[in-house]
């Protein structure tokens, strides 16, 4: 496996590589979501390069760029054992030369709600880099999670503004045994916001029972009880008490929700009635940690479309077969 630190020394590696270059850009402390990414490019591709680079203009001022987890030597070991061709680690100054002006930015709804309300400049670091890799990789295919609902949509609008030749596979969200979505944050939760956590994807999985099973079609009604269940948190029985009374109890972990959304599956618009493939996503902080997840749905009397076949969550699948 080569580790390649240059720009030039990557695109002389490039120049070299015949057949199809398969990439999955990262920023490291790799787990098992990103793993699933490599997998499927060492599946897809003939040469398979990961990039590691920890992209500071896609973090705010306030957010926890300068404690990023870091882990290169477990990373560099895990992408061997992987079967990586190369792994790709600039430096900030390799990617962004002094006197760097060259932002690559997607406009229109899709970069003006969700997480670019809550993360001002976000996309435009994350659109930036990703076409700078592009450009110095020049893969045919890149490899991005589901888990980055909106980012994997906003990868895809750059490459078709841009008509880059480069296909974007979008993969499912990888999940720990209890339904927490893999993440490299989650190293900051403490054992108590680890398990207030949990709410999230118990939240996820009631929108899922809502919309795909009963049948439920008002948005709003729906994203209530995303509400009230994420005010609840885990295991707590509705009969408890009023989801205020719940979360006015200071003893109880807390989770502090920032948005609640159930858009159309592609444009990400807000829907009032849930008449088609639809995202259920949200943002919430447990203490001082920033986490988003989502799932898809599909409202019942619907065909699951094709493509989102793959990204479905586990006990939303069992729809595709019936
Ligand atoms: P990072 O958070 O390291 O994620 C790298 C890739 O792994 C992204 O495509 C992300 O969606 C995917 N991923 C993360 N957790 C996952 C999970 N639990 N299941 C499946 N896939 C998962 O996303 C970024 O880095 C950066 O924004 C980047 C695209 C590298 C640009 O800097």
């Amino acid at each position: 496996m080569s580790v390649i630190a240059t720009v030039a020394e990557m695109q002389t590696w490039r120049d070299h590589a015949t057949g199809t270059v398969g990439l999955v850009p990262t920023m490291g402390f790799l787990h098992e979501g990103h793993l699933s990414l490599v997998r499927r490019a060492r599946a897809d591709c003939r040469h398979v390069v990961v990039s590691i680079f920890v992209n500071p203009t896609q973090f705010g001022p306030n957010e926890d760029l300068d404690r990023y987890p870091r882990d290169t030597d477990r990373d560099l070991r895990l992408l061997e054992a992987e079967g990586a061709d190369a792994v790709f680690l600039p430096s900030v100054h390799e990617i962004y030369p002094p006197g760097f002006d060259d932002w690559v930015e997607v406009r229109g709804p899709l970069t003006e709600r969700l997480e670019a309300e809550h993360r001002p400049g976000h996309f435009r670091g994350v659109t930036t880099v990703v076409a700078r890799l592009f450009r110095m990789i020049r893969p045919h295919k890149a490899y991005f999670g589901q888990k980055d609902a909106q980012q994997l949509r906003v990868v895809r609008k750059m490459v078709a503004n841009l008509i880059l030749p480069i296909e974007i596979i979008p993969m499912p969200i990888v999940r720990e045994p209890d339904g927490l979505a893999m993440s490299s944050r989650n190293v900051y939760l403490s054992p108590t916001e680890r398990e207030a956590a949990l709410a999230i994807p118990h939240a996820l999985a009631l929108a899922r029972r809502l919309i795909m099973d009963d049948g439920v079609t008002d948005a709003a009604a729906a994203r209530q009880a995303i509400r009230d269940a994420i005010l609840r948190g885990v295991g707590q029985k509705e009969e408890v008490g009023s989801p205020e009374d719940l979360a006015s109890d200071e003893s109880r972990p807390r989770l502090d929700l920032e948005y609640v959304s159930i858009s159309d599956e592609q444009t990400l618009e807000e829907l009032e009635t849930i008449d088609r493939p639809a995202l259920v996503l949200l943002a919430a902080h447990a203490g001082q940690t920033r986490l988003i997840d989502n799932t898809i749905v599909v409202p019942r009397g619907t065909a699951v479309p094709d493509h989102l076949l793959p990204l479905l969550d586990e006990h939303t699948s069992h729809r595709a077969s019936s």
